[in-house]
């Protein structure tokens, strides 16, 4: 990521605008990192929230709900791209309205149950605000693709305001990752859009990983009962 003391090292001189031009460009390049820093805080805040709820799970249950988390704070050339794609105006302004997933939170469960889980207890906390869900999950696209969407809003506390920020979190199993991770992969080697057979053929993988989905869970399922069954 460009650091602001690498942007403040350019010699606005060099461009050959005036005073006020100059001015201008170091007031946006500073109110576009302090965006930036918001957004990055609004990520810590939910890793966070994530992590302590996959912590009270492993001493509670004796069970880790989480995987894995990754996180992507989007690039200013992607916010660009998006902004120019949906036809909306460029500014600060626009980004924080119009865009919902300038932070990014991927969370990869283990077992298709704790999506759920793990998605009740985060909406459920009262700081946090549900701005959408869409549940790939019980509604899977066309193409096979599954995961449960939620953009939530998050409080930062700064020294002399309180501002909510969106976040994008994306929940899915380590299964539907795989095949999230391959198909968009094969989607961006092949440029062009695929032929029918293939968009067939990685349709029946997504339905196979269901099955494997919910075969493990029943797997893991039986198993939890016959421990407690023992300790009992
Ligand atoms: P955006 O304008 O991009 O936000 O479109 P949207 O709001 O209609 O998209 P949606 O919320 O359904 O999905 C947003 C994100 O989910 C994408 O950026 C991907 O990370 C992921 N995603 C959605 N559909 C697919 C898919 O078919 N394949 C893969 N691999 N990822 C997907
Ligand atoms: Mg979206």
């Amino acid at each position: 990521m460009m650091e602001f003391n690498d942007i403040m090292q350019i010699n606005l001189t060099d461009l050959d605008l005036d005073v006020y031009e100059n001015l201008k460009i170091v007031e946006d390049v500073k109110g576009f990192i302090r965006q930036q820093q918001l957004y990055n805080a609004a990520i810590k805040e939910i890793r966070t929230k994530l992590e302590i709820l996959d912590e009270e799970f492993q001493v509670q249950y004796d069970h880790n709900p989480i995987h894995h988390i990754e996180y992507r704070l989007k690039s200013p050339k992607s916010i660009l791209q998006k902004l120019k794609k949906k036809d909306l105006d460029i500014s600060m302004s626009s980004v924080r309205e119009n865009l919902m997933d300038v932070a990014g939170v991927r969370v990869i469960c283990n077992y298709i149950d704790d999506i759920n889980s793990i998605a009740n207890l985060l909406i459920g906390q009262d700081d946090i605000t549900l701005i959408e869900k869409r549940d790939y999950i019980t509604h899977p696209k066309e193409n096979g693709y599954r995961s449960l969407h939620l953009i939530v809003a998050v409080p930062i506390f700064l020294a002399e305001k309180t501002e909510k920020i969106p976040v994008e979190i994306q929940i899915r199993t380590i299964a539907m990752d795989f095949w999230a991770s391959l198909e968009h992969q094969l989607k961006y080697k092949s440029r062009e859009d695929i032929s029918e057979e293939l968009r067939q053929r990685l349709k029946n993988c997504a339905d196979s990983i269901t099955q494997l989905d919910m075969e493990m869970y029943e797997i893991h399922q039986e198993i939890a009962v016959g421990k407690d069954r023992q300790t009992s």
